[in-house]
């Protein structure tokens, strides 16, 4: 368990709510267990008390007639009954006025002179049972003595000495029952309070995710209303705000698919435009964008990607506007200066792309592809994989066209013998991974064509 796992824990409501309750139900019980317990010692001790002391008065009721006539066997009949049907009892004598033990629980002490425990009074009433707390050699012990009488003559008095470990032993025994209860009711206690911490948390905490779904734009179902109070009325609202925003989402998505159609149109509409100068170039750029759109599939591209590269293809050429007709259109071989000034085509495309933010991510493409592989390629020189992969996607593509286009200058070649040239490039102009992918792709696409043939015909 990390520590940031705590902390989040302990972000939730749930959480917060539960913790409150079980230490609001923890100091409770708690409390009401020690109360609990104070009230069952006091009992117990009652309970004894009165047992020893009710004991003590019928031994006095009883042994009055046996003491009077001196009937010693009668008396230790009296005792080695109590003493044996009450084990946890410590000794039970009979003494006589004079303070000598008469009979004693233990025989050896009969005879002796009895002397009475000295401590804690916890009962005294005039010529009636006293009961004391003293502290003997085996622990600290009750004293109970009954005044024994007959026909209103005092003859001597019961004492029953009980040790107060019967007492302790008595209490736990009672503590261990109250603890095992009140460990139950604390337990039933805590899974009551998260159960209820849950059932009135759920409806925040799916509100709390409906909240940050429809931020992220993931919500358009309404949240279930749990209830009729405050919270189910913040569940509607939140309900028909996401009804609304969901309606105003699908508007602006419409309205962006409309304009990215409208904006695509534009584009083909401009590469066209482009295209048209020269009749020997027409359809150019749509051609480009279908084959390097086939080479993007073939490399397993994602459609996003497939939908920049189009675009740029479409967009390789717009530097051209800015060439002159006499250097664009000429039929003869170009001179170097001419050279030159048509190579720039490509920083023309890059200068005119930077002027709408939205067209800069295609200015890569635009402005390197005429880059070689070897570096020895325009504007900038660059090499190898510093070439940004949608420019040397085009540059094939590009190149194959214009091989397999009719010139002025020259006739086209067929696409055997551009594939060849292509092939014998590779490595100098173009990269011989990307070279292997261009000419698996028309390859695919000669074989497809002559099946539509051998269909068609
Ligand atoms: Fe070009």
């Amino acid at each position: 368990m990390t520590k940031k796992f705590w902390f989040a824990s302990f972000q939730k409501i749930r959480v917060k709510a539960s913790l409150f309750v079980l230490f609001l139900l923890v100091s409770t019980t708690l409390i009401f267990y020690f109360v609990t317990v104070r009230i069952v010692n006091n009992r117990v001790l009652d309970e004894l008390i009165k047992r020893v002391e009710s004991l003590s008065r019928g031994i006095a009721s009883t042994a009055g007639y046996n003491l009077l006539s001196q009937d010693l066997l009668g008396l230790d009949n009296i005792v080695f009954r109590i003493k044996s049907s009450n084990p946890d009892i410590e000794s039970v004598a009979l003494v006589n006025t004079d303070s000598r033990i008469i009979v004693h629980s233990d025989i050896h002490k009969s005879g002796e002179n009895f002397t009475p425990a000295e401590g804690i009074v916890f009962k005294q009433e005039p010529d009636a049972t006293v009961i004391v707390e003293a502290t003997g050699p085996s622990g600290s012990f009750f004293q109970v003595s009954s005044p024994i009488r007959f026909m209103n003559k005092r003859l001597g008095a019961v004492i029953i000495d009980i040790n107060k470990s019967v007492l302790i032993v008595a209490q736990r025994e009672a503590r261990e029952k109250v603890a095992f209860v009140f460990a139950a009711i604390l337990l039933l206690g805590v899974a009551s309070s998260f159960l209820f911490s849950s059932f009135l948390t759920k409806p925040i905490h799916e509100l709390s995710v409906g909240v940050a779904e429809l931020k992220e734009g993931k919500r358009r179902q309404p949240l279930r209303v749990y209830s009729r109070d405050e919270l189910g009325r913040l569940t509607e609202s939140f309900n028909e705000m996401t009804a609304l925003i969901t309606t105003q989402q699908d508007k602006l998505s419409k309205y962006a698919q409309d304009l990215e159609d409208a904006y695509v149109s534009t584009v083909r509409v401009l590469a066209a435009a482009i295209d048209a100068r020269d009749t020997y170039t027409l359809g150019h750029s749509t051609r480009v964008a279908q084959l390097s759109v086939a080479m993007g599939k073939e490399m397993e591209l994602r459609s996003a990607e497939l939908e920049d590269l189009e675009i740029a293809c479409l967009f390789h050429d717009v530097g051209k506007i800015k060439i002159p007709d006499a250097i664009l259109l000429k039929k003869g071989k170009l001179d170097p200066l001419e050279h030159r000034e048509m190579a720039r085509h490509t920083e023309y495309g890059a200068e005119i792309l930077s002027k709408a933010p939205s067209l800069l991510k295609y200015i890569p493409a635009v402005r390197h592809h005429h880059e070689w592989h070897d570096g020895t390629g325009y504007p900038d020189g660059i090499s190898g994989d510093e070439i940004p992969l949608a420019a040397a996607i085009i540059s094939l593509a590009d190149v194959y066209d214009a091989m397999t286009s009719e010139r002025p200058y020259r006739e086209a070649l067929t696409e055997k013998e551009a594939c060849q040239k292509i092939t014998e490039l590779a490595g100098r102009q173009f990269h011989p991974d990307l070279v292997k992918i261009f000419i698996r792709t028309i390859e695919k696409k000669l074989t497809e064509i002559k099946g539509l043939d051998q269909g068609g015909a």
